[in-house]
């Protein structure tokens, strides 16, 4: 089965801790972009599950986590007789791993040495280790990145281009921590047709996509403790962060305790007054959610100049709970057998279009004839 539209494609790890900051700003726009442009488009929604252990989970949880996130999608509204929206997982697809293999031996290793995510999170977990004063020295640094920094980390940039090249995807909206990955997407796709003649759809560039999904595109929902970073399931606390299976009531207590500002006006100023800003992000995106139609500056003339920041902020955790008892209902209404029959059947499908870029390219490199 080959597509017959041009697709746009995303994925959301499997977690069984998603927060509103990947519900805001990765599954519920797509799940709204897929209702609105599924006529002209295949929407290829899928978990990568083999992207959920390049650092250390708990995988008696994997399993169960996937089905999980399926569920989320369809009580964000995901409709799951759409033909032509596809629900599938990574690992269902084998051919996702067998492109990466293909795909590594065509990528430098200082291309991938300079990936901030990988960076970034290599670091995290020695920062980790150094703050806990298990190491003193550089050599058992270089120990601990040896034995637990993996590969898969390393690597996953290789992956995500074999998940978006399999299908030919066109657009592929994500959130900027995604762009340089993206960009590497683009470069492997380019570099192998330069090489091998037209073997993959090179995805658009991403100011591109960013004009084509529209400004939501590069939303980010910061940590409430700390609004310079963004909410992120890898922070340890989860103080900051409002996951979606969070009790309504202690989401209610986060928000009361969110870090703010000594100003002392509520005013959209993302650089002066973060935390502010983030709230009243949070408070658009959850009114937006219960059907309302407001913009992010409706809300913030609705607030401007208020000078009771405890008040706002009971304003704003009174909505957030709501939402979360609303989302919560929902996502036990969802049909579980549906689900499965829409994973099952995606993955068939999906199966077919992979398989057929895949023997492409094995031909390409001569491993066919
Ligand atoms: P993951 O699971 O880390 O993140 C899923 C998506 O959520 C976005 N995101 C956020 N958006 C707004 N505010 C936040 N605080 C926030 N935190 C996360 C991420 O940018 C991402 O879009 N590598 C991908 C998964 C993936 C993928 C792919 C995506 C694997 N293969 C192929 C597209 C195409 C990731 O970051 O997942």
């Amino acid at each position: 089965m080959k597509p017959s539209k041009p697709v746009i494609l995303t994925g959301v790890r499997a977690n069984n801790n998603i927060h509103i900051g990947n519900y805001f700003g990765a599954i519920l726009p797509i799940i709204n972009m897929a209702k609105r442009r599924s006529d002209e488009y295949d929407i290829n929604l899928f978990i990568p599950d083999l992207h959920s252990f390049t650092t250390p989970i708990d995988h008696s949880k994997l399993y169960d986590s996937v089905l999980n996130n399926a569920r989320v999608y369809a009580a964000a509204g995901l409709s799951l007789d759409n033909t032509s929206i596809h629900l599938y997982r990574q690992s269902y697809i084998p051919a996702h791993s067998e492109l990466t293999w293909i795909l590594d031996c065509f990528t430098g290793f200082g291309r991938m040495s300079i990936m901030t995510q990988f960076k970034d999170k290599s670091r995290k977990f020695l920062d980790s280790k150094i703050t806990k004063g298990e190491m003193s020295d550089e050599q058992r640094i270089w120990d601990t990145i040896d034995r637990n920094i993996s590969v898969g980390l390393f690597n996953y940039p290789v992956l995500m281009a074999a998940d978006i090249l399999l299908y030919g995807a066109t657009y592929v909206p994500v959130g900027d921590d995604q762009t340089q990955h993206l960009e590497f997407t683009r470069d492997i796709a380019e570099r192998m047709n330069r090489k091998f003649g037209d073997l993959f759809i090179v995805p658009k560039p991403v100011i591109q996509q960013h004009q084509f999904f529209g400004k939501d595109q590069g939303l980010r929902i910061k940590d409430l403790v700390n609004p310079a970073k963004k909410m992120s399931k890898s922070d340890e606390s989860g103080k900051g962060i409002i996951f979606l299976s969070d009790d309504p009531k202690s989401a209610h207590k986060k928000i009361m305790s969110a870090t703010t500002d000594s100003i002392g006006k509520v005013q959209y100023d993302k650089e002066n007054q973060p935390g502010i800003s983030n709230l009243l992000e949070i408070l658009t995106l959850v009114r937006q959610d219960a059907g309302r139609e407001v913009t992010l500056e409706q809300t913030a003339n609705e607030y401007f100049g208020m000078d009771r920041y405890g008040d706002f902020k009971r304003i704003v955790a009174d909505e957030v709970a709501e939402f979360l008892e609303n989302f919560q209902n929902r996502l036990a209404a969802v049909d579980e057998r549906a689900i499965e029959e829409k994973l099952a059947s995606s993955e068939k499908d999906m199966n077919a279009v992979a398989n057929e870029t895949l023997y492409r390219v094995q031909k390409a490199v001569g491993l066919r004839k």
